[in-house]
């Protein structure tokens, strides 16, 4: 199994894409440590490992606030005997336009996207560093990350951040041994995205934007995600993989 005796901590593991990472890496032998703000979905991700014969614990977890980010980073390692990879999944977005965007919503989107990806990268490998240990952390960032869509700019720009913040540490840190890549998801049905689908007009343009002629499903982005946090692809820091149904090659004419 490609993460037996592996510790993996999962940030927004209680819903969508962090959830489908909990499991999937759970079934390579990973301990997991869930954090979500929803504490009770983080609570049902881990009871669906354990009842699967794994191993994972559940964290109450607020990304912006540095120390829920340090209690869980501390609380997995004392409670899983290790730390290896970090998923940064925790996000939320704003649809609005940027005329109308106000300055809260915009420092919430902010605080949770890039300050929620910031916290817990540095903690975790603060941690890494002081224990002289390896460690892989992956980011959630988006074809939005790479590109633009309109009534999205918070979002957008939080995930332009994630990018840079993801070259930043790989480009420090490479030779601590800890890499840092990011995946680019294009439309994922996920708790996140569900509204767009109850219009079958907008689901239909939604189809249409990536290449393969469909949306993702958060198991496709998981598998991604545990590509670059595999130990044999050690090679690989700073990728931003898109992971988009080819939404990002060009427009279909
Ligand atoms: N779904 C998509 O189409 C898509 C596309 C590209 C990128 N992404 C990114 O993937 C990541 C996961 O998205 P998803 O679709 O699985 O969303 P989701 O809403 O299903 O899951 C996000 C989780 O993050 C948690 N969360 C929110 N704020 C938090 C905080 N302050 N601290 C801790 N946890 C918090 C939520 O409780 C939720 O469980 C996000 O970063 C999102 O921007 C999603």
């Amino acid at each position: 199994m490609r993460f037996n005796e592996q510790v993996v901590l999962v940030t927004g593991g209680g819903s969508g894409i962090g959830q489908q990472v909990c499991l999937a890496a759970a079934r390579e032998g990973a301990r997991v440590a869930v954090g979500d703000l929803d504490a009770e979905r983080a609570e049902q991700t881990a009871a669906q490992i354990r009842a699967a014969g794994g191993e994972a614990h559940a964290f109450a977890l607020d990304v912006t606030q540095p120390g829920s980010v340090n209690q869980f980073v501390n609380g997995a390692e004392a409670a899983l005997g290790g730390l290896d990879v970090l998923v940064n999944s925790a996000g939320i977005r704003e649809i609005v336009s940027v005329l109308d965007l106000s300055l809260e919503e915009w420092n919430k989107v902010m605080a949770v996207n890039t300050t929620g990806t910031f916290l817990p990268s540095q903690a975790f490998a603060r941690r890494l560093v002081a224990l002289g240990r390896p460690g892989r952390i992956v980011n959630l960032a988006s074809t939005l990350g790479i590109s633009a869509a309109p009534n999205r700019a918070a979002y957008t720009a939080s995930k332009h951040a994630v990018v840079g913040l993801t070259k930043e540490m790989a480009l420090e840190l490479g030779e601590k041994n800890i890499r840092v890549n990011a995946v680019a998801p294009g439309v994922v049905r996920t708790p996140l995205t569900e509204r767009y689908f109850q219009d079958p007009v907008q689901a239909e343009v939604i189809r249409s934007i990536h290449a393969v002629g469909r949306w993702a499903e958060p198991a496709e982005v998981a598998h991604a995600i545990l590509f670059l946090a595999e130990e044999r692809n050690g090679f690989i820091t700073g990728a931003i993989l898109t992971v988009d149904g080819g939404w990002t090659i060009g427009k279909k004419m």
